[in-house]
C-alpha cells in the first residue's frame, strides 16, 4: 500500500453540500472543503446573509455555490436537493450543520421554541438525510456528517430543547449509519463542546456560564472553529473508509468522564 496525500486525504473533484453555512461553523467547513478542490453548495435559511458569504467565497477563488433553504421544509430540501443533482451530477458529501438553540427555565419554556429546536435541529436534519440519502443510494458512495454536541450527551440548565435535540441527532445518525452502510454510505457526527466564538457572540452570557464550560475542559479552554474542520475533513476523505456511526467529540477531553 503506497500512502499519499491524495490517497488519504483527497476530496477533489468531489460534491459536497454543507446546510448553515452562511455563518459560523458551517461557513468555515465550506471553505476547508473549497481548499481541498470539493464544489460546495452552501445552504442556509438566511438568503441575505448567504449571499453575501458566498460572494465572498467566490471573490477568493473559491469553487462555491449558494442556495437558500429552509431545511424543515421538505418540499424545499427536495428542490434544492435536485438541483444540485441536476447541476453537478453527484452529491458525495452531505454536511449538516445548521442548527439553533433557546436556553429557558424547564418550567417557562415555550412550546414554540422547542418546536422550533427540534425542528431545525433533528427534523431538517433528517429531512436533508432523505433527500440527500436518495442520490447516494443510487451511486452506492457517500458521506454524511451531522454536525452534533457534547450537550446531545451531558446535560446543561436551561438546555431544555437544544440537547435532546442532539442526543437524538446522534441515535439518528447510528440508525442511518447501520441502514446504508452496505451502500457504502458512511454516517458520522462530529460533537464540538462551545467555541471562543461564543463568548464574542454573547452566547456564554456572563462568567458564571463561561466558568461552568471551562470547568469541564481538561485542556481548559474552549474550542476555535478551525479545530472542528479538522475532524470532518477526516470523516469526508479516504482515510475514513471504515469509519460510521460515530460519534466524534471535540471537546478538549470533557466526554472523558
Ligand atoms: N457554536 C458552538 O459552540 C457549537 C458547539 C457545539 C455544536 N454546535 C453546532 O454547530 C452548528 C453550527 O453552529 P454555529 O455556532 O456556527 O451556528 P450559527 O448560529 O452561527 O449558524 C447557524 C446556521 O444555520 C442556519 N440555519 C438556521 N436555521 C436554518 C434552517 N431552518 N434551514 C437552513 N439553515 C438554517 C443559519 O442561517 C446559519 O447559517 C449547529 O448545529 C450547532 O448546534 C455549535
Amino acid at each position: 500500500m503506497e500512502y499519499t496525500l491524495t490517497s488519504m486525504f483527497g476530496i477533489q473533484g468531489e460534491v459536497a453540500i454543507v446546510t448553515g453555512a452562511s455563518r459560523g461553523i458551517g461557513k468555515e467547513i465550506a471553505i476547508a472543503l473549497a481548499s481541498l478542490g470539493a464544489k460546495v453548495v452552501l445552504v442556509s435559511v438566511k438568503p441575505t446573509y448567504l449571499f453575501h458569504t458566498v460572494t465572498e467565497l467566490q471573490e477568493k477563488g473559491f469553487d462555491v455555490i449558494g442556495i437558500p433553504a429552509d431545511t424543515t421544509k421538505k418540499d424545499n430540501v427536495q428542490a434544492m436537493v435536485d438541483l444540485v443533482a441536476e447541476q453537478f451530477g453527484k452529491i458525495d458529501i452531505l454536511v449538516n450543520c445548521a442548527g439553533v438553540s433557546h436556553l429557558e427555565n424547564a418550567v417557562d419554556f415555550e412550546e414554540a421554541m422547542w418546536d422550533w429546536v427540534m425542528e431545525v435541529n433533528l427534523k431538517g436534519t433528517f429531512l436533508m438525510c432523505q433527500a440527500v440519502g436518495k442520490y447516494m443510494v443510487q451511486r452506492k458512495k457517500g458521506r454524511i456528517i451531522n454536525i452534533s454536541s457534547v450537550l446531545g450527551l451531558h446535560g446543561r440548565a436551561q438546555d431544555m430543547a437544544y440537547a435532546p435535540s442532539k442526543a437524538a441527532m446522534d441515535q439518528l445518525t447510528k440508525s442511518l449509519a447501520v441502514e446504508w452502510a452496505k451502500e457504502n454510505i458512511n454516517v458520522n457526527a462530529v460533537a464540538p463542546t462551545f467555541t471562543s466564538n461564543d463568548v464574542k457572540i454573547g452566547l456564554l452570557g456572563n462568567q458564571e456560564k463561561l466558568d461552568w464550560v471551562l470547568q469541564r475542559i481538561p485542556k481548559g479552554k474552549l474550542c476555535e472553529m478551525d479545530w472542528i474542520v479538522g475532524p470532518v475533513i477526516f470523516l469526508c476523505s479516504p482515510c475514513a473508509e471504515f469509519v460510521t456511526g460515530h460519534i466524534l467529540y471535540v471537546d478538549g477531553g470533557w466526554t472523558i468522564g
